[in-house]
């Protein structure tokens, strides 16, 4: 079996960290998404992967090479963004003709059955069939309509708020016949969601898989730090460390916690819960972080606070500075000693913040 991973999206929505790495390769449990999504793909027997990739192309390509956990990897780089639908039509040749393959979105973080959406997919005689699950706001998603046969007679992309058939969503996971690429215009960008399913769904090619398992896009900061929150209550082992991890004394760890390799953590500072250390990460003294992904070689000062938020990689958190629930630091910023960052801020890569930021959506 074949797959396909679209992994040319900007990530907007993930700046300013999305600026400096793919969205794919963020860190999921200190492991990034995509090496993840390879683990799983190899567990359901796929043998040959392409990654669909624009943005950032070489990273994926020095990071991975030719293979991974026995797949084979080729790639499929686009001169310009081909967004969903022409991505895959630009994969064509890579793919081949032979037999139905897969599709994944690469932002997401799912624990489906990959064969047994294969199964259903064979079954049916589809020409294409989503993995779909439910969710409370479906208006960021693309939903459908469903019959008790598990076919699609209804695709909308991104329904306005109370518009949407139903709650039922695009999980992005898709099993795709051959013949999907004459549906697919070449030559130019197209969104496989807005032009291609629902032409399908009006000709009943189009099924469903309804699946319970875990499931989230990684694309908004919110989710991010979800995604790593439900993974840290799935996985058995709540309190996992890396080689060389020092801890001085009466330093209380509240589990969930994950800390990786070669970091370094100060007296009486309390870690966790739902806190994940990247490799290299130093607190100091009197720290205190709950609910917070930190990426690799950050350092949080003496007497610092951090609570709910993404913390960029090699960025300096000052000595008794406070960073607040919703908070996105870029790679390589400074936070000066007391100031406080309120609640929402995000601070742009390489920013030196002086003085404290009231609490807003606002980028600094
Ligand atoms: N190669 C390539 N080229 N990949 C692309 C391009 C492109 O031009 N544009 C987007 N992608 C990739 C992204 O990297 C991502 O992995 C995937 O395609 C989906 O794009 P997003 O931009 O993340 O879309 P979305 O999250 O708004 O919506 C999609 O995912 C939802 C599930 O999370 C849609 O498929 C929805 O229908 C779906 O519900
Ligand atoms: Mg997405």
């Amino acid at each position: 079996m074949k797959a396909i991973i679209l992994a040319g999206g900007i990530g907007t929505r993930l700046r300013p960290l999305s600026c400096t790495r793919p969205k794919l390769l963020f860190p999921v449990l200190n492991k990034p998404l995509l090496d993840i999504t390879i683990e799983r793909l190899a567990k359901a027997e796929v043998n040959g992967l392409t990654l669909a990739v624009k943005y950032m192309a070489e990273i994926f390509m020095q990071r991975y090479g030719e293979s991974k956990h026995g797949i084979k990897i080729s790639y499929s780089i686009e001169k310009k963004p081909m967004h969903t639908g022409g991505a895959i039509k630009y994969a064509e040749e890579l793919i081949g003709h032979k037999e139905p393959f897969l599709v994944l979105n690469g932002d997401i973080f799912s624990t489906i059955d990959y064969k047994a959406l294969i199964a259903q997919h064979k079954e049916n005689n589809a020409i294409a069939t989503i993995a779909l699950c439910k969710v409370e706001d479906p208006s960021r998603y693309g939903t459908v309509k469903l019959t008790k046969e598990n076919m699609i007679t209804q695709f909308v992309e991104k329904a306005p708020l109370g518009k949407a058939p139903s709650n039922l969503i695009n999980a992005g996971v898709y099993v795709l016949d051959p013949k999907i690429f004459d549906y697919i215009p070449a030559g130019r960008p197209v969104s496989i969601e807005r032009e291609v399913f629902p032409k399908l769904a009006k000709e009943n090619k189009l099924f469903g898989y309804q699946f319970n398992e875990i499931w989230i896009d990684i694309g908004k900061p919110a989710d991010y730090l979800r995604a790593n929150r439900v993974l840290l209550d799935n996985e058995q082992q709540k309190h996992l460390f890396g080689d060389n991890v020092k801890v001085d004394s009466d330093v209380e760890f509240n589990n969930p916690v994950r800390i990786d390799s070669d970091v370094t953590i100060g007296q009486n500072s309390k870690v966790g819960p739902y806190t994940i250390l990247g490799r290299g990460v130093v607190l100091g003294k009197n720290v205190s972080i709950e609910n917070s992904v930190v990426f690799p070689n950050a350092t949080i000062e003496d007497n610092a606070s951090v609570r709910g938020a993404v913390i960029g990689e090699e960025t300096t958190i000052g000595a008794s500075a406070e960073i607040m629930e919703g908070c996105v630091i870029g790679d390589y910023a400074s936070i000066h000693p007391n100031v406080t960052v309120g609640k929402g801020v995000t601070v742009c890569h390489s920013k030196e913040v002086t003085e404290n930021v009231a609490n807003s959506d606002r980028i600094i």
